[in-house]
């Protein structure tokens, strides 16, 4: 197979479509254009048989039943709806209560998870962000640690989208279950890769997108549990009261239909495909390390998604480092701020210094990853990284066996 450029490293950012998937959608684009919600005409209820076919197909991927799932435009909405719906549904009353009621969530959450709970504390709600432990994994004991008698809900994501870090879903759904606290999880970067079940997982609100899982883009599903216990939601849009009043608006039906195709073929294909990445990641990991000094692996080596790795390289300056594998497609551990460069607030807070953090790199591997590519990302980065080392005095300062983080720089 010849090398196609640039290579594609970055499918925790986004995934292509699956032809497959876009097969499903055409004819909703043409000949079964109707809107679902029209109720008198074949046109409608074309419609509206690809969308609830398209419900059953969300519902089985996740163990859920298809009453269960509300369709949105993507994570950022769903999170969102199940965040700021639930704290409206189940704000204390303000009338001999301190607050409206307290939510905890993570400090490397998305910020669409981090900026509703931010809304949040404008409108009177207390919000506990639990600083994530060195190795990025949130554990059921320090949810626990941080909940109240006036908690209301937990919002902790399934697994985190820089680092690929496994966060104990089901112990913290069990402790949410335990206290009667609503639990959401945005498992956007898990649900289509890893087996999810939100029943055996204790979940009551779950958010994920079409694009992370080879469907398009600008779709996304929220589950909400309808039993033990129905969760109930506030609305965000008002309008013709689709998807039982919590989300109206005429629905995406191509998006919904590739959502749902999306969906029934991460299910078939899930297996094969982690065990598949998992070799590939083992192999960008090992040789990278073995060929390098001075790199790290982000986040707990073994709680980690299968095809997601986030590494530093030290002694290299991180935009440098970009400029030098620009045929490979991935992120940096840096993020663009208006003016600067940022270095990735999910590094900061596991306490990976702003240096290491700026040159680092997330490489996200996906359906059509293959070995050829990885081996040439491997060359690619091993040479990227040793040429800019020849150009550091800080590297060779390294190599003479001085301990660069003692040394005292003076200003003059
Ligand atoms: C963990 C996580 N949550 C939410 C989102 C937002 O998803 P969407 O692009 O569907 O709005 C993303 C996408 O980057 C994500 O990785």
């Amino acid at each position: 197979m010849t090398l196609k450029f640039p290579i594609y490293m970055d499918h925790a950012a986004t995934t292509r479509t699956d032809p497959r998937v876009v097969e499903a959608m055409l004819p909703y684009f043409t000949e079964k254009f109707g809107n679902s919600a029209s109720r008198n005409h074949k046109f409608g209820w074309e419609a509206e048989d690809g969308v609830e076919h398209a419900r059953e197909q969300a519902a089985q991927l996740i163990g859920a039943d298809a009453k269960e799932i509300i369709w949105t435009s993507g994570s950022t909405e769903s999170n969102n709806l199940a965040i700021k719906g639930a704290a409206h549904m189940y704000a204390r009353a303000a009338e001999g209560q301190r607050g409206r009621g307290h939510i905890i969530t993570a400090a490397h959450e998305h910020k669409a998870v981090l900026d509703p709970c931010k809304r949040l504390i404008g409108e009177g709600f207390d919000v506990t962000f639990l600083t994530p432990p060195p190795d990025g994994v949130i554990t059921r004991a320090m949810v626990e640690g941080a909940l109240r008698e006036d908690t209301i809900l937990v919002s902790i994501m399934w697994a985190n989208n820089e680092i690929g870090t496994i966060n104990e879903v089901s112990e913290i759904g069990a402790l949410c279950h335990e206290r009667g606290v609503i639990f959401h999880t945005d498992a956007t970067q898990w649900v289509g890769k890893m087996p999810t079940n939100v029943d055996a997982d204790n979940i009551d609100l779950l958010s994920w997108s079409g694009h992370k899982i080879y469907g398009p883009k600008g779709v996304g599903a929220l589950y909400v549990r309808r039993r033990k216990p129905r969760v109930r939601l506030e609305a965000i849009l008002d309008g013709g009261g689709h998807e039982r009043g919590m989300r109206s608006g005429t629905l995406n039906v191509t998006g919904i239909v590739g959502f749902g195709m999306a969906c029934e073929l991460c299910q078939k294909e899930m297996e094969g495909e982690r065990e598949r990445l998992f070799k590939l990641r083992r192999l960008l990991e090992t040789e990278l390390m073995s060929r390098l000094e001075g790199v790290q692996i982000n986040g707990h080596f073994d709680r980690r998604l299968p095809h997601l790795t986030n590494m530093s390289f030290g002694f290299v300056e991180g935009e440098s480092l970009l400029m030098g594998i620009k045929d490979i497609a991935c992120s940096s551990g840096s993020a663009c701020t208006s003016a600067s460069l940022e270095p990735s607030y999910v590094l900061k807070s596991l306490g990976v210094g702003d240096e290491l953090a700026h040159s680092s790199l997330r490489l996200s591997l996906g359906r059509w990853s293959s070995e050829e590519e990885v081996r040439y990302a491997i060359d690619g980065i091993e040479k990227a990284v040793n040429h800019l080392r020849t150009m550091s005095p800080l590297w060779d300062l390294h190599k003479e066996g001085i301990d660069i983080s003692k040394i005292q720089w003076q200003a003059h």
